[in-house]
């Protein structure tokens, strides 16, 4: 499966500067949530200083082993004050040194609400859109950016170090991109809470595009409710992103979740699409054998749904699946967000500054710049992607306009959509592997929550290139899937699901920074 994405920021939030410390019972890095660090920082038991020291300092401590980090801001410590300007790169040398013309409008609200930007995300190299023969969150930049719940882990991808970051504590939390999963799948095996936002939630502006049809930048984070709190912030209309006009829900207080979750669970409407489950779990589509461990959770995960009240519909099948997978296999699926990465990517190149040296234009100008820059490691990765992504029909034809329109039924009517409707039901869950797909094509939403973890009899696979895919203790998530515009309620039962299991504390890194702000204060 391609995942798609550029991840981007990851942040810590900073509120109030105190003069007086107070040493006892800091939060601990890996796990802190934003009311812990709020709390401290209000009550003046740490400054946002040693918030960014401490973060820096972990960061150094681990980097040379999982290279989560391309680049840490130089201006974090004092940016407390001041919003300097940022400089982005794709991952690729062939943008190394553009500039945007200001911050992206996900990135400005962050830092308007007190968020200190510390640095960039390592990623997979434009998003998984360049080579049939690389890995996840290797870009030539950045190098090879490992996972920490196996050596040599496979992050997947495409926001792949955004995960790696928000998992151990390197940062508050992050972001990333989602266009076919990039930030549901990450999520998934780095045992962190992602939010894949309904497109048209979070604006696009200025974050380098796949597919804007697709696109969606969400929070990857440690709970549910910091998850959620990042959404607030990031949410909401940008003039220079028209998708994000059309939300018919002003409220975009993602925070106000029910508390009582017992409450959440025993009026609980949630479906399982047997269908695609039948498919994940099939052995043509299953080719590593690697369901089984995951549908054992996932199924007794929705034991203990039922057990506490939900209402559980196992048959709420997406009734035009059929249709679905065909287009899947022979490609028409994805059609879309090929085309539209040789348009929105050139559209995106327009919106930077002019410099010295000119940067490419076009996808041929970047694939042309690709094959013959050393760094970029081409003919040993391949620009493949890049291939199909030129040959594909123009974004705006008529074949790719009719496909859209069939893709947005399939994920929609006859999909999510669908199965809720006819079923009258809030949610739908599935294993979050499962989860892009159907989903991403409609632009509907999905938050992944920890599930689970492989079982020690789990046999080591490798995924490519030396990348361990499986093994012993490797995270899996759940999905909670719904309605456009349905945050809230998504929100509100992976918020309840969060708290039923508290799965995230059982993993066990291999690999932890050990600074922490006692290290730091004082
Ligand atoms: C220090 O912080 C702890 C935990 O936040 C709090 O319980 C304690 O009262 C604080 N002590 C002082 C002297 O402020
Ligand atoms: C946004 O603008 C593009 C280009 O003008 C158009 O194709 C698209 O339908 C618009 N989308 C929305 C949601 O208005
Ligand atoms: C939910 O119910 C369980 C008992 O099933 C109880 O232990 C827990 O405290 C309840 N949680 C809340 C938030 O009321
Ligand atoms: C849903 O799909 C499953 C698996 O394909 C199938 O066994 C079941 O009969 C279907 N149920 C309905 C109501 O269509
Ligand atoms: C697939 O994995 C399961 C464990 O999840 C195992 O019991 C089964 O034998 C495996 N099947 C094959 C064909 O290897
Ligand atoms: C491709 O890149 C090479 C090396 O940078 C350059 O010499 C050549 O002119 C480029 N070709 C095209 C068609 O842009
Ligand atoms: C990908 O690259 C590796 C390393 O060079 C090579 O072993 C492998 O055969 C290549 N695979 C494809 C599909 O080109």
């Amino acid at each position: 499966m391609r995942l798609s994405f550029v991840g981007i920021w990851f942040l810590c939030f900073s509120l109030t500067y105190a003069s007086c410390s107070n040493t006892s019972a800091f939060p601990e890095l890996s796990e802190a949530d934003l009311s812990e660090l709020q709390e401290g920082l209000q009550q003046g038991q740490f400054t946002s200083v040693d918030l960014v020291k401490a973060y820096l300092a972990r960061i150094q401590e681990v980097n040379t082993a999982l290279h989560a980090v391309a680049e840490t801001n130089p201006d974090a410590l004092t940016i407390a004050q001041t919003l300097d300007e940022e400089r982005k790169a794709a991952g690729s040398y062939a943008l190394l040194g553009s500039k945007v013309p200001h911050d992206s409008t996900v990135v400005a609200k962050l830092r308007a609400a007190g968020a200190i930007i510390l640095g960039k995300a390592n990623l997979s190299q434009w998003a998984n859109a360049r080579s049939s023969n690389t890995t996840n969150g290797w870009s030539a930049y950045g190098g090879q950016c490992s996972a920490v719940y196996y050596p040599n882990q496979d992050p997947s991808g495409s926001s792949s170090g955004s995960a790696v970051i928000s998992s151990i504590g390197l940062a508050f939390a992050t972001l990333g991109t989602d266009t076919i999963g990039s930030v549901l799948s990450p999520s998934d095996v780095n045992n962190v809470v992602g939010i894949r936002p309904t497109v048209g939630l979070t604006s696009r502006h200025l974050v380098i595009p796949f597919s804007l049809r697709q696109d969606s930048v969400g929070p990857l984070a440690r709970t549910v409710k910091d998850a959620a709190a990042m959404l607030s912030v990031i949410a909401g209309p940008d003039p220079a992103d028209n998708y994000t006009t059309v939300n018919p829900h002003p409220d975009l207080d993602y925070t106000k979740f029910d508390e009582d979750y017992n409450t959440t669970l025993k009026n609980g409407r949630i479906g399982i699409p047997a269908n695609i489950l039948e498919v994940f779990t099939a052995s043509w589509f299953d080719t590593t054998n690697t369901s089984g461990p995951v549908m054992d959770a996932f199924y007794a995960a929705v034991n203990l749904l039922e057990q506490h009240g939900a209402t559980v519909n196992h048959n709420a099948n997406y009734s035009r699946l059929d249709e679905y997978i065909t287009g899947y296999l022979d490609g028409s699926i994805s059609n879309v967000v090929l085309a539209d990465v040789a348009y929105d990517i050139p559209e995106y190149l327009n919106l930077l500054q002019p410099q010295a040296t000119p940067l490419p234009q076009t996808l041929e100008d970047i694939r042309n710049f690709t094959q013959h820059y050393p760094l970029e490691d081409y003919p040993d990765r391949d620009t493949a992607d890049f291939d199909m992504e030129l040959a594909a029909p123009s974004a705006s034809s008529a074949e790719i306009w009719a496909q859209y329109q069939l893709n947005l039924q399939l994920g929609g009517a006859g999909g999510i959509v669908g199965a809720l409707d006819n079923n009258n039901l809030d949610v739908l869950i599935v294993p979050t592997q499962a989860s892009p797909y159907v989903t991403c094509i409609a632009g509907l939403p999905a938050i992944s929550v920890p599930l689970g973890f492989y079982p020690s009899s789990q046999p080591v696979l490798e995924s490519s290139r030396g990348l361990i895919g499986t093994a012993p203790g490797i995270p899996f998530g759940i999905s909670f899937i719904g309605r456009a515009w349905s945050e809230q309620t998504l929100l509100k039962y992976a918020y309840a699901f969060e708290q039923l299991t508290q799965v995230r504390k059982s993993g066990k890194p291999y690999m932890l920074p050990s600074t922490e702000l006692g290290d730091i204060v004082g």
